[in-house]
């Protein structure tokens, strides 16, 4: 279904005659959209939305949030529903085609995407080039780059066949990249990956295990890994998204623009977040710290912010909020950790938050890393790991986004203006002349 008209909007300047008639436009779900693309030709004037809060971008078919409601939908199946009942992979299948697949086909694109797995070889020697403590989330913007100058045989992104394999390399390397720039960490050899086994298991294979034994994944925490994957797929137009299609928006190919999301998605506002958490928690302390740590985070001097707490959309409790919490204590079960003190001090933090007026009065509540973070540490993940894990898993929120961008017959360069507030024009003063 394509957005439909649903009656205009009249925009009138005040002081003059200058009116104009903007057509609104309703999608399947969300509130109507004013069309403003004409308002320069009509008015002369542009319209300022720094951070884009209130700027649909695109159209899209592939993600839905209802911030107010703490609703999130992939191609209209609830979060929960897929959570409890689905694989990552065949949510990976629905994000980039749109429907759930059938038996055959599911099977032809897990075939499609194990087989992917191996990287060139001679990108094992790109690794060297890095110093041994690069951050994860550098190696993965420079490796998966770099993976557009060894697949040339499927860079014309006007060819669909080369955007199907394309996303397919994508997503089937991207744990064998992350998995490896751990490995690369910490000194121990490269694992290669074992198409026997599933996407979540493949990836804790290949990030735990040594060639000097036989490694076998605890099913719990793959099972785990593949939830934490499945939240984390998509998440509409957020910052590293929209930077993808504004990067894909000039033709640039997919290894390219996934690098430039990876980029994106690598700030503590953003992807970053859950590594911040654990910083975070780590600084507090003890539960008894937390007041203390709240007056800081509530005093508009200190810049402090309460990490894993608020969302640019959700104004209530963000769904892959509760689902991580669930998990987060079938994971440390799993473990045995009992008393996990990180834990103890994230649910009184929680609780503490949420009925303080500062928090409910701003409708800030706990985001999905706030949770993530604790169950990636349990699980045996360094920190620097935490948002490489996210990229791994958002890698096919960003293809399915970035390959309807490229579908789109209304596809146009991402190209905003400005407020320009700068000198106004002036001459050249030769330098004998200046001050
Ligand atoms: N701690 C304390 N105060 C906060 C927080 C927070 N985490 N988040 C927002 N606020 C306050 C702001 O200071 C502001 O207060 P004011 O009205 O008194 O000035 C008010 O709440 C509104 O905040 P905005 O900055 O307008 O919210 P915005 O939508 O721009 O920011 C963001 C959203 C960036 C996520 C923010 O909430 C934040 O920085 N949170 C912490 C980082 C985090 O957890 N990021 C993960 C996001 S989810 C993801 O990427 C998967």
């Amino acid at each position: 279904m394509s957005a439909t008209a649903n009656g205009s909007l009249t925009i009138t300047l005040d002081g003059s005659n200058k009116s104009s008639k903007l057509p609104l436009i309703q999608g399947t779900l969300g509130p109507a959209v004013a069309d403003i693309r004409k308002i320069y030709n009509d008015l002369g004037i542009f319209t300022f939305d720094p951070g884009y809060g209130a700027t649909a971008s695109c159209e899209s078919k592939i993600t839905y949030i209802d911030g107010d409601e703490g609703v999130l939908l992939y191609r209209g199946y609830p979060i929960e529903q897929l959570a409890e009942k689905s694989t990552f992979l065949e949510v990976a299948y629905l994000l980039l085609n749109g429907e759930l697949p059938t038996t055959a086909e599911s099977k032809d694109f897990e075939d499609g995407v194990l087989r992917h797995t191996m990287l060139h070889e001679q990108l094992r020697t790109f690794y060297n080039g890095f110093r041994r403590d690069a951050h994860p989330m550098a190696v993965m913007c420079g490796v998966v780059g770099a993976l557009s100058a060894f697949y040339h045989d499927s860079l014309d992104i006007t060819n669909p066949e080369h955007r199907r394999i394309s996303a397919f390399r994508l997503i089937a390397k991207v744990p064998t990249i992350a998995a490896w720039a751990h490995k690369y960490n910490i000194g121990q050899p490269f694992m290669y990956p074992q198409n026997n086994l599933g996407y979540a298991e493949n990836f804790l294979y290949m990030f735990n295990a040594v060639p000097a034994e036989p490694y076998h994944v605890n099913p719990i925490l793959a099972r785990a890994m593949d939830l934490i994957m499945i939240l984390h797929a998509d998440h509409e137009q957020n910052a590293s998204t929209s930077t993808v299609r504004l990067a894909g928006s000039t033709g640039a190919n997919p290894f390219a623009c996934i690098a430039a999301g990876i980029a994106s998605l690598w700030g503590p506002s953003h992807g970053g977040a859950n590594e911040a958490v654990l910083h975070m928690l780590g600084e507090i302390g003890h539960v008894k710290n937390i007041p203390t740590f709240l007056e800081q985070v509530k005093d508009k001097n200190s810049k402090v912010k309460l990490m894993g707490f608020g969302h640019r959309v959700y104004k209530n409790y963000d769904p892959r909020a509760k689902i991580m919490q669930a998990t987060c204590h079938q994971v440390l079960r799993e473990l045995g950790i009992k008393d996990d003190p990180l834990l103890d001090l994230a649910i009184e933090l929680e609780k503490i938050a949420l009925n303080d007026r500062y928090f409910v009065d701003r409708k800030l509540y706990p985001n999905v890393d706030f949770y993530s973070g604790i169950i990636l540490k349990a699980m045996g993940f360094p920190l620097s790991m935490f948002t490489a894990l996210f990229a791994v898993a958002r890698t096919v929120g960003w293809i399915s986004q970035w390959q309807e961008m490229i579908e789109d017959p209304e596809q146009r360069i991402g190209r905003p203006r400005q407020i320009y507030t700068g000198a106004a024009k002036r001459d050249y003063v030769p330098l004998a002349q200046r001050g």
